[in-house]
């Protein structure tokens, strides 16, 4: 099967939709009750607080992380899982897929806090630098691109598709000085920016993202940032409801919800706007779009140019 040359980009550029914020109510996430949902990074945080919110509305949840879930619940179904194997990430889905028969909604979250600077140089017997901890990678950028990979597998399967939500961050599109934590984020969010443009419309898989600032969670202790700087915080179920709303409303695809302190607006038509600004008339993917038309005049596919 070749993917599809549309050029997709539905994003609303207009002034109301930049930057504006928004609220989400409890009726917008109806339409989530009896759906399959699978999360990876399920057992704390922003993971437990959306998996708590799922089954609040009554859907089916396939769980998957290292800790074991805090909780129980007869729609809830737990399977040990490190997004660093692809193995572990095959089986999770083979789970999900057995038991309902489907799989609606995929949200790619589990991640770990920064490993290096690399400038915290560690270094061998004779002095010589060793590499650099890529464990970020591993888990935020590469654990979340497969489990993208096998949700698509499935999805494109099944009659209705589905969506994938990823956990991108506020470090996705600025600077921060957790360097390998930020350049994974920003590669979470290239990942959306790069599949979107193949699935939809042909193939019916909406991917967004989510952008959360300081949340507390595992990885941000209660307290300690709002003692520390005076930044507030929010907590998990502000973002698990941005979450929610992205696989709920089926009109949401290559967005962006950056929420901060409980608010909700969407960052993704706003930063491709400055872009589509630099850019002018020279937009990559239109020029990607024709090449591609052009050389299957040719004979060539798109997949066979691996694009
Ligand atoms: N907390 C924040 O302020 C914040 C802001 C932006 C983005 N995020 C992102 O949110 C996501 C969730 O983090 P959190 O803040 O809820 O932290 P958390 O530590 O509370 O939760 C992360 C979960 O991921 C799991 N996990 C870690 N490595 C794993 C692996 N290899 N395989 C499977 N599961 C694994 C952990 O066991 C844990 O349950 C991460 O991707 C993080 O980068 C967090």
């Amino acid at each position: 099967m070749s993917v599809s040359l549309a050029h997709t980009d539905t994003t609303d550029y207009s002034a109301s939709a930049l930057m504006a914020t928004f609220e989400i109510h409890d009726e917008d996430l109806v339409r989530l009750k009896d759906q399959v949902f699978l999360v990876t990074g399920a057992a704390s945080g922003i993971g437990l607080g959306t998996v708590k919110l799922l089954l609040e509305k009554d859907a089916y949840v396939v769980a998957g992380d290292l800790s074991e879930m805090p909780l129980q619940h007869d729609r809830l179904t737990f399977v040990n899982t490190n997004v660093t194997s692809w193995a572990d990430l095959s089986s999770i889905f083979k789970v999900a897929k057995t038991k309902y028969g489907k799989i609606d909604h995929v949200f790619a979250n589990a991640g770990i806090s920064g490993r290096t600077t690399y400038l915290d140089e560690q270094v061998d017997e004779n002095g010589d630098l060793l590499e650099p901890n890529h464990l970020v990678y591993d888990i935020n950028l590469k654990g979340a691109v497969n489990t993208c990979a096998l949700a698509i597998h499935h999805m494109r399967r099944q009659g209705a598709g589905g969506s994938i939500v990823l956990t991108a961050s506020a470090s996705s599109f600025q600077r921060f000085r957790a360097v390998d934590y930020t350049t994974a984020k920003h590669g979470v969010l290239g990942f959306m920016r790069g599949i979107t443009p193949l699935l939809q419309p042909s193939i019916p898989i909406r991917v967004n993202c989510i952008a959360p600032s300081w949340t507390t969670t595992g990885l941000v202790p209660e307290g300690f940032i709002e003692k520390t700087t005076g930044v507030g915080t929010q907590t998990p179920n502000v973002v698990a409801r941005s979450v929610a709303i992205l696989m709920a409303d089926a009109g949401r695809n290559g967005q962006l919800i950056y929420s901060v302190e409980g608010k909700y607006s969407e960052a993704e038509g706003t930063l491709l706007k400055a872009a589509a600004d630099i850019v002018g008339d020279v937009n990559e993917d239109v020029v990607m779009a024709k090449l591609l038309q052009a050389m299957s005049g040719y004979g060539v596919s798109a997949e066979q140019e691996g694009s």
